[in-house]
């Protein structure tokens, strides 16, 4: 079939962009610095690097490389601790019968996701194999807004990039798939996902939209 369909992870299929605020709000009160909801929206889609280089530049705070690792790992530990007990409950309203309806018709599903640790929670939820490809922080080189994770995600499904969808939550992530020449589907806030071709609260409300 002629399109596509590409998800974001985090706040799209899975309401782990949430642990990611509280994980990285603990990082922020250590370099007594507070992460307000606002200035966590930043920080959506952006690669673990990236969000604590800019958590350290909003605090003022510059340290030493070893200190930076040891800060990123205690966040991805912190993160992980509440992911462990995530299941298949934990799939958003609405995500699966979706997913499922586009298998059912034949068009080719990925994942464009910025976290090193997608595999494993897509495995944990079980929704690993419905998924044709699969692009994480593991094999992207240039984070969202660049469109680089939309483009190979759409090459490992054969289809054009104008003929897909991205589902995101992030500014990032929906300026990276306008980049990409592909249709951006927002899911949130209109507010915070102006530049979106359309945004939904979720995907009860998208129903069998398939753009
Ligand atoms: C996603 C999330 C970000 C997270 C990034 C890296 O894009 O929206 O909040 O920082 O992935 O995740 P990771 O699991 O590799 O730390
Ligand atoms: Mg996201």
């Amino acid at each position: 079939k002629n399109k596509g369909y590409i998800f974001d992870l985090d706040g799209v299929i899975v309401d782990t962009a949430r642990f990611h605020f509280l994980a990285w709000k603990r990082t922020a009160d250590e370099l007594e610095f507070v992460l307000t909801p606002e200035l966590n929206e930043k920080l959506k889609g952006v690669s673990r690097v990236d969000s604590l280089n800019k958590i350290l530049d909003w605090a003022g705070k510059s340290v030493s490389e070893e200190e930076f690792d040891r800060l990123a790992v205690e966040k991805n530990e912190y993160y992980l601790s509440f992911v462990e007990q995530m299941t298949s409950a934990d799939i958003l309203p609405g995500v699966y019968q979706y997913i499922k309806l586009l298998k059912e018709i034949g068009y080719p599903v990925a994942l464009g996701s910025a976290s090193k640790n997608a595999p494993m929670i897509l495995k944990k939820v079980g929704l690993y194999d419905m998924f044709d490809a699969i692009v994480d922080g593991n094999s992207v080189t240039k984070a969202k807004p660049d469109p680089e994770v939309f483009l190979i995600a759409a090459k490992k499904i054969g289809i054009e990039d104008t003929a897909c969808v991205v589902f995101e939550d992030s500014e990032a992530g929906i300026d990276a798939a306008n980049a990409a020449n592909m249709t951006s589907v927002g899911l949130g806030d209109t507010g915070v996902l102006g530049n979106a071709d359309y945004v939904f609260a979720d995907f009860l409300e998208i129903k069998d939209n398939l753009f």
